[in-house]
């Protein structure tokens, strides 16, 4: 067994039990809080052997509003207090990587009006674009969309055939991919200056790409998984290799990739020492519940963590057995707290 009581040496201290929790197809089905969720939570937060609080964070490829703000959501919407400290979601390690661009003119894509602009700058980034922006500087940069009242309110009067974009950030799902692509393909084309003639695409390089969210489906309110940011990246990558016969090099974040993990495991030992007051003495023993083969148990088993995936979200066990092998397959969330809390406690 596992069990800590058959855990061999008594001089190793053990290390500490904590979870981390996706939140789409596990906590939540978009708006809706799975009554799981709730009563996982409620053993962790102390209704459980020890009585203790067992440590947990929760870790999206959702994003497109401030940590600050989505945790204040996610408190009412779960019924208990999410902290900033306890909260990764797919754009927050983009945090490490501001020095790079910090006073560069750089465009974000995705989100709604300029919410993910108010991010970027929020991270330290000084020059923050948004394709509405570039409509509301030329309109026939995309003949079949016509800027809102609501979206022109949300824009900066540029004048983007003066402001070479040195890099391109995907931080959330776009809402106009027609438009977005246009976009995208005008940038990496014209080397930054959109509306500039093409540089051969031999040297079509010089706009940095960076996705936040790999997934091409995740679970929200409908019956089926949808169509998530990796889907939209693909939808890119397809037109731009019909124009130039190739695929543009991007950089990519959020699980399962190891810049996400190790970020994750940061942010861990960082909210463990927060609730004890000193750095954890060995490195904790994480549990990842997820509802994705792909993002969540991929990443959790090459991060070396214990993975518990859910039937309450993406995977479906009718379309045979997960791409990537988890440690164990639960029911939901609370089936996975309890295994866990079983197996270790
Ligand atoms: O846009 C969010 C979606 O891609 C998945 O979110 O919480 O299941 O990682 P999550
Ligand atoms: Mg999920």
């Amino acid at each position: 067994t596992h069990s800590r009581s058959s855990t061999a040496s008594r001089q190793q201290p053990h290390p500490p039990l904590v979870f981390a929790f996706d939140i789409d197809g596990v906590l939540l089905r978009g708006e809706t809080v799975l009554p799981a969720a709730k009563r996982a939570l409620a053993r962790l937060e102390g209704a459980n052997p020890t009585g203790l609080k067992i440590p947990y964070i929760l870790i999206t490829n959702g994003g497109g509003i401030s940590e600050e703000d989505r945790c204040r959501k996610l408190s009412k919407q779960l019924g208990f207090d999410i902290k900033p400290t306890q909260y990764v979601q797919s754009h927050t390690v983009l945090k490490s990587v501001v020095h790079k661009y910090a006073e560069k003119p750089i465009m974000v894509f995705g989100g709604k009006f300029d919410e993910v602009r108010k991010v970027a700058e929020g991270y330290g980034f000084e020059k923050v674009y948004t394709t509405l922006d570039v409509m509301a500087w030329n309109p026939n940069v995309w003949p079949f969309h016509e800027l809102t009242a609501e979206e022109r309110a949300s824009t900066k009067p540029v004048d983007f055939s003066r402001t070479p974009i040195s890099a391109a950030f995907v931080f959330h799902d776009p809402r106009n991919w027609a438009l977005d692509v246009q976009i995208l393909c005008d940038l990496v084309q014209s080397g930054g200056i959109i509306g500039a003639p093409y540089l051969p695409v031999s040297e079509q390089n010089k706009v940095d790409l960076v996705f936040c969210n790999p997934d091409l489906l995740w679970r929200a309110a409908f019956d089926r998984p949808r169509l998530g940011q990796g889907a939209f990246r693909e939808a890119f990558q397809a037109v731009y290799h019909a124009l130039t016969g190739k695929r543009y090099p991007y950089v990519q974040y959020g699980k399962p990739s190891e810049v996400t993990y190790k970020f994750a495991e940061k942010v861990l030992v960082d909210r463990l020492e927060e609730l004890s007051g000193r750095r954890p003495a060995v490195s904790p023993e994480v549990y990842m519940v997820g509802d994705n083969p792909e993002s969540d148990i991929a990443g959790a088993n090459a991060a070396k963590w214990s993975s518990v995936l859910v039937r309450t979200g993406v995977f479906d066990p009718a379309q045979g057995p997960p791409a990537h092998t988890p440690t164990h397959i639960a029911e939901d969330v609370e089936e996975a707290v309890e295994w866990a809390i079983r197996r270790e406690m």
